[in-house]
């Protein structure tokens, strides 16, 4: 058993220069419960680095599947087989593409997994929030012939930024009536960039693309985020039987685009505070016409592919916080821009429809 760092240099796809330091850990034992041993290695780099690539023997023999129970719940979404696996991969000969995916081989965009959802939805009478996977869990099964670069941005570092640089667009950046995400037939409305987690922690929210929906009062502040502030801190190619474990609430991931024949799966771990998030239907003891509970019913039906699949109980041997912590002196900083610098209209969203 050993940890240690990897040291890649060299320039990416999309001509971004990088040196990064990559925490790896490499585990030789093929028993299944080593990866508890490492438990305090994995959270300190999760801390540190918002994620870490597990390497060895371990993680070729160990399926992606068999090592979930120990992150926490697996998140099912629109693209999991019934046991909450994605095949991420291209549309190539060989490959049997009716397994649910994602199919492509373009290059993906900084992106938070989930990043449209803040919903409900309902599962057996109990109505249960629904919030983007608090980690994702990523095993390549091929590596690609050319491309097929993993890029992750540090949300922190991007957020430090736009306070030391850009104070002007961080309100933006907070409220939660400057963008909308939609996904297919979920649009999620008053979400922000930065929400505030019940562990004070914050977590991002982020997808530039056609479904991500800015309000024209805040279209600059955000253009410049997404210009300025996502500086790549980390570019690699994942090899053939490594495993990649982000943190989904701090760090953006991205990809280039790629030739040849590239396969990962990947496993989305719920968030443990929908759990303790409660929600109950006004049930009125007359029944009226706006109470009709089947009707009703339709509105949550677009978050029920987004539910834990798998049900073992707290605490998962590995139990893993995960969002943008932020010191005292950042968090004195960031409430500055928010509560001193700005109007109080600004604040409390009462001018910009
Ligand atoms: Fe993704």
């Amino acid at each position: 058993m050993k940890t240690f760092f990897t040291k890649h240099v060299g320039t990416s796809a999309i001509g971004v220069r990088y040196l990064s330091t990559l925490p790896t850990i490499k585990i030789e034992c093929i028993k299944l419960n080593t990866i508890t041993k490492h438990a305090n290695t994995i959270k300190k780099n999760l801390d540190q680095h918002g994620f870490v690539i597990f390497d060895g023997l371990w993680c070729e023999k160990t399926q992606l599947l068999d090592i979930a129970p120990y992150f926490g719940l697996i998140q099912g979404n629109k693209n999991t087989d019934k046991n909450g696996i994605t095949v991420v991969s291209s549309r190539t000969d060989g490959f049997d593409s009716t397994i649910p995916g994602v199919y492509s081989n373009m290059n993906f965009s900084p992106h938070t997994d989930g990043a449209y959802l803040d919903g409900l939805r309902e599962e057996n009478g109990i109505i249960k929030k629904v919030i983007s996977p608090k980690l994702t869990l990523l095993k390549c099964l091929q590596s690609s012939d050319s491309g097929g670069e993993t890029m992750l941005i540090d949300g922190k570092k991007s957020l430090l930024k736009a306070i030391n640089e850009y104070p002007d667009i961080v309100p933006a950046l907070f409220r939660h009536d400057s963008i909308y995400l939609s996904y297919e037939d979920i649009l999620t409305m008053n979400q922000a960039l930065f929400r505030m987690k019940p562990n004070g922690k914050l977590r991002l929210h982020y997808s530039y693309d056609n479904g991500f929906i800015i309000a024209n009062w805040a279209k600059k502040a955000i253009d410049l985020f997404n210009k300025k502030c996502l500086d790549i801190t980390y570019s690699f190619k994942l090899k053939k039987g490594q495993i990649l474990v982000v943190d989904n609430h701090r760090m953006l991931h991205a990809r280039t685009a790629f030739k040849g024949q590239r396969i990962l799966q990947r496993i989305w771990i719920q968030d443990d505070f929908v759990n303790e998030a409660l929600f109950e239907r006004a049930m009125p003891k007359n029944r009226t016409y706006f109470s009709h509970r089947d009707k009703q019913r339709n509105a949550l039906s677009a978050y029920r592919r987004y539910g834990a699949l798998s049900s073992h109980k707290k605490p998962y041997p590995l139990d893993l916080d995960s969002g943008i912590y932020l010191s005292d002196h950042e968090k004195k900083e960031l409430t500055n821009i928010l509560f001193h610098n700005q109007k109080l209209d600004s604040i409390i969203n009462l001018t910009h429809i």
